[in-house]
């Protein structure tokens, strides 16, 4: 099999506003972090690795480490302070940011939500709140209108899945919410109905642009050969997947809002029916046996990328690996990682999948949301007191198969 990819392969990194920025203070996170408790070791965003100041030199990493592509989410907090009042000097600040990645050679793929809300907006409810969506187009009206010259990708919302669970029901997002099955399922459908607007808006102004989401994928397996721990996989994906549709209809859904199939995987689990699990649906969750598990707790097998793409595959679209990585302070373990997963990938492509780009998750260490400044994803260092940078050795081989286009740089 070759071990080269598709011309025009989009190599990059994932990263999101509130983990890297710093003194994002205008938003639902914000106040939450404020919170005693909510986040490991007492952390808070706090200045993060200051990118809000540098951008510049984050990006020439990036160029150092062969990047042609970057996924990066603009702030709406930033953008619209207060509902219907922009912040023209903000606008500014994103038109700075995505310019620099232009000039390097580095396309831009803009994620519109990723996990953050203006604290004004989360008053009224968040994404739980009647008319949600539309409350958010304004925001996206101003950044089609003022930035989407210098967009080259476009991502929606970051894991309207993950993001329902994680505020709703685990409460590890803000407003901390626990096992409120209701308001999980209506977040869920406000944010897909902000997926639908938002495509709408800019398609109309940007036709061109490949316009999608970011689906947090990740792989429940039958715990044996038994019908009933088949039964227990195949609900615990459909319930995750949770599209606020019929799965039938899914394909549907993906033909008319979506260019391309955005996939974030990290992780997944073996599910057994167990009677003795009424609360849980049944279904007991655990992490595969003999597959490592990183700093998440979470199993995880580079071999399940080619799984997922060829299922994603299926509904017919291009394929962006918006985000995979592995938290680890084991950066030989990150590298075999890398390499391991970009040759399921390979293979993914050699089945007929047509995979168009990897954005590895992430480039700099940075505030893991709730778990705080703990979990390394990265493949550049940040030093907490400095914030000076590091590349590792993980950022160097990743850099050199995204120069070879091809996993022979590392054979
Ligand atoms: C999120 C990121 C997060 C990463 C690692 C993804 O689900 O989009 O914001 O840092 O997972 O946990």
């Amino acid at each position: 099999m070759s071990t080269d990819f598709p011309d025009g392969f989009l190599w990059g990194t994932s990263s999101a506003a509130h983990q890297v920025e710093g003194d994002n203070r205008n938003c639902d996170w914000w106040d939450f972090e404020q919170q005693p408790g909510r986040i490991a070791n007492g952390d808070t965003s706090a200045v993060a690795n200051d990118h809000y100041h540098r951008y510049r030199e984050d990006f020439a990493l990036l160029r150092e480490l062969n990047q042609n592509a970057h996924r990066l989410s603009i702030e709406w907090s930033r953008i619209e302070p207060s509902p219907g009042e922009f912040d023209a000097h903000q606008i500014r600040h994103y038109r700075d940011v995505l310019g620099d990645l232009r000039e390097r050679g580095v396309q831009p793929m803009v994620t519109l939500h990723h996990f953050t809300s203006p604290s004004w907006f989360a008053s009224k409810g968040g994404w739980s709140a009647k008319g949600s969506a539309y409350a958010f187009l304004p925001f996206v009206h101003r950044v089609v209108d003022e930035l989407g010259d210098l967009v080259g990708l476009w991502c929606t919302i970051n894991e309207p899945n993950l993001y329902a669970v994680n505020a709703w029901i685990s409460g590890e997002f803000p407003p901390g919410h626990k096992g409120d099955l209701a308001a999980m399922y209506r977040v869920t459908s406000n944010l897909h109905k902000a997926h639908e607007l938002a495509y709408s808006a800019i398609k109309r102004r940007w036709p061109d642009a490949p316009v999608g989401l970011s689906h947090h994928k990740l792989l429940f397996l039958p715990a044996s050969e038994k019908r009933r721990d088949h039964w227990a996989a195949q609900v615990s994906q459909l319930a995750l997947d949770r599209w606020p549709v019929a799965p039938g209809m899914l394909r549907r859904v993906v033909e008319a809002t979506c260019d391309y199939v955005g996939i974030a995987h990290y992780w997944g689990q073996m599910c057994a029916f167990d009677p003795k699990l009424p609360n849980e649906q049944f279904i007991r969750r655990f992490n595969v046996p003999g597959r490592p598990v990183t700093d998440m707790g979470l199993s995880t097998d580079p071999a399940w990328m080619r799984v997922v793409l060829n299922e994603a595959g299926k509904l017919g679209k291009p394929v962006y690996i918006t985000e995979n990585g592995v938290a680890t302070h084991d950066d030989e373990w990150r590298c075999r990682y890398i390499t391991e997963t970009l040759s399921n990938v390979r293979l993914a492509i050699g089945d007929g999948v047509d995979v168009r780009g990897y954005f590895h998750w992430t480039n700099t260490d940075n505030f893991e949301w709730s778990r705080g400044y703990n979990m390394h994803f990265g493949l550049i260092g940040v030093d907490r007191k400095s914030l000076e940078r590091t590349i590792k050795p993980s950022g160097r081989i990743y850099g050199r198969i995204a120069a070879s286009n091809s996993l022979s740089a590392v054979d």
